[in-house]
């Protein structure tokens, strides 16, 4: 029976599935990503984890393709260039480094892209034509489909919507070398710092958040935190899904999405983020596209979109 692959390279794991026609995960597994600074240090575990799933599930001839989805991956040229969330740094031929190593070839896009079409494939998009799925983890990325196709754009780039610019004035720093961009706020590490922010600006308000050293604060404890009712904590959740609501009110205006269906860590903490990003979507838009466009989560397990997605190139490499 034929199978492929699918990878999840996110920017703290690497989930790996082997995926038959149908579309089910037959075996998955993940490795850190963040645990190599020389990518062929983790292209070695990576391969031997691959090799590992085959040999647990079928023969290597069985494998048509394998596809990844990555951060700043280019569907084009099978690179990884320049991304802020990975610690390898400036062009990385990706594709072309996997497949020599275990010798299957390996068609590459970009993480959010894959989600996209794992939710068209298998998931909430099924049978919408023009939606956007908005990735919300280490970094914000995003997957557009316009007329029932992925925006890939003339580079093969479209669609880096995380960093779009929220702040002209005194922005963060954000890991891309700009400021102010979305992901440098709404992004679960940017949660994080809005969280050290508040702290800050505001040693008078009593949060539980202080009781954790400022610097490990993680959105997990934030989301604990708003769960066990903290203000501050709902706050800040408040800030990053209202910023994210602008964004996708001007989203909205560039392709006219029937829905934005959001993805990754982030999404995990339901109406606490859902809320504050749909009334500030609403009361951001453009009168022609209120109340119609619909805001919904992935409803695929959690990373099962992007190695889904992403396993559904492995049919269409050409070898
Ligand atoms: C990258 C995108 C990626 C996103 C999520 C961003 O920093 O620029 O390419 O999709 O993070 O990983
Ligand atoms: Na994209
Ligand atoms: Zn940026």
């Amino acid at each position: 029976k034929p199978y492929v692959i699918g990878i999840d390279v996110g920017g703290t794991n690497t989930v790996v599935g082997i995926v038959d026609k149908r579309g089910q995960i037959l075996k998955s597994d993940s490795i850190k990503t963040g645990k190599h600074s020389q990518v062929e240090d983790y292209l070695d575990e990576l391969s031997d984890l691959i090799d590992d799933l085959i040999a647990g599930t079928t023969t290597k001839d069985q494998i048509k393709g394998i596809g990844a989805g990555t951060p700043n991956g280019n569907y084009f040229t099978g690179s990884i260039e320049f991304a802020p969330n990975l610690p390898w740094k400036g062009v990385i031929p990706f594709a072309q480094l996997l497949e020599d190593r275990v010798g299957i070839p390996v068609a590459l896009t970009n993480d959010a892209n894959a989600a996209a079409i794992g939710e068209m494939t298998y998931g909430a998009a099924r049978g919408m034509k023009d939606f956007i799925v908005i990735t919300l983890g280490t970094g914000v990325g995003s997957g557009i489909v316009v007329n029932g196709q992925l925006v890939y754009g003339h580079d093969g780039f479209a669609g880096e919507l995380g960093h779009v610019i929220m702040r002209r004035h005194n922005g963060r720093l954000c890991g891309c070398g700009r400021t102010g961009c979305l992901e440098a706020y709404s992004s679960a590490t940017g949660l994080a710092r809005t969280a050290r922010e508040y702290l800050e600006l505001k040693p008078d308000i009593q949060t539980r958040l202080r009781n954790i050293p400022a610097d490990d604060i993680t959105s997990k404890d934030v989301f604990d935190a708003a769960m066990a009712g903290d203000e501050m904590a709902k706050d800040i959740f408040k800030f990053t899904g209202e910023m994210l609501g602008e964004a996708f009110a001007d989203f909205v205006a560039f392709s006219s999405p029937e829905a934005i269906i959001l993805f990754g860590g982030l999404s995990k903490a339901g109406n606490l983020i859902m809320d504050p990003i749909r009334e500030s979507m609403e009361r951001n838009m453009l009168p022609i596209f209120r109340n119609k466009v619909k805001l919904m989560f992935s409803d695929l397990k959690e990373s099962d979109a992007a190695v889904l997605g992403a396993s559904a190139l492995g049919w269409e490499v050409r070898n």
